[in-house]
């Protein structure tokens, strides 16, 4: 299936000189989410993990239902503030300052074997701040997986040497 079809680009959102993948046209097609969801359980299914991690907002759209697919637990990173237990938390540069990703301390016994999800990929801060989290709760990072990579922008070189898999690259 043509996923990139489904993909709707939006320039200068949120800001000039921005194209935006914008994931909704494909949420809304039933084909297109079950051969996104289907396409990522097949290709991850090697890691054999016993989580899916995935990151607010749009991690929580993928991880979840692929982690039902998978037959595992699904296990959010939140923004600041969200979540109500102890938390580990990370930093990661924003184009103007820090933001900060949090999770809960006690969602994974030390030792586990996750995979983290979320809908894209662009300059590797997200993701490099979820890898941080999982090595303070001690997890084994088994892999990562994206729907969407922006090539252009070098994410992967910022990510830890596990297996990445991606669906549509730009
Ligand atoms: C987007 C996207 C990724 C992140 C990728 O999330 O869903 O999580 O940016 O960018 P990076 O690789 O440069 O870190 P955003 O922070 O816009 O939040 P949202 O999912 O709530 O829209
Ligand atoms: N997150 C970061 N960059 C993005 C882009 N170009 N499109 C959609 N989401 C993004």
């Amino acid at each position: 299936m043509d996923l990139k079809s489904l993909i709707r680009d939006i320039p200068d959102f949120p800001k000039p000189g921005i194209m935006f993948r914008d994931i909704t046209t494909l949420l809304r097609n039933p084909q297109g989410l079950s051969y996104t969801i289907d396409s990522l359980a097949e290709k991850c299914s090697a890691m054999s993990p016993d989580y899916i991690v995935g990151m607010e907002s749009r991690g929580f759209i993928f991880g979840t239902p692929l982690a039902y697919k998978m037959g595992v637990g699904f296990v959010p990173v939140r923004k600041p503030g969200k979540l109500p237990g102890e938390v580990y938390f990370a930093e990661y540069e924003l184009e103007y300052g820090v933001d900060r990703l949090e999770m809960h301390q006690d969602a994974m016994t030390p030792g586990s074997r996750v995979l983290v999800v979320d809908d894209l990929i662009a300059t590797g801060g997200t993701a490099a701040a979820t890898a941080k989290l999982l090595e303070q709760a001690g997890c084994e990072l088994v892999g990562f997986a994206f729907v969407i990579e922006l090539q252009a922008l070098g994410g992967r070189q910022k990510l830890p040497d596990v297996p990445i898999v991606t669906l549509v690259e730009y």
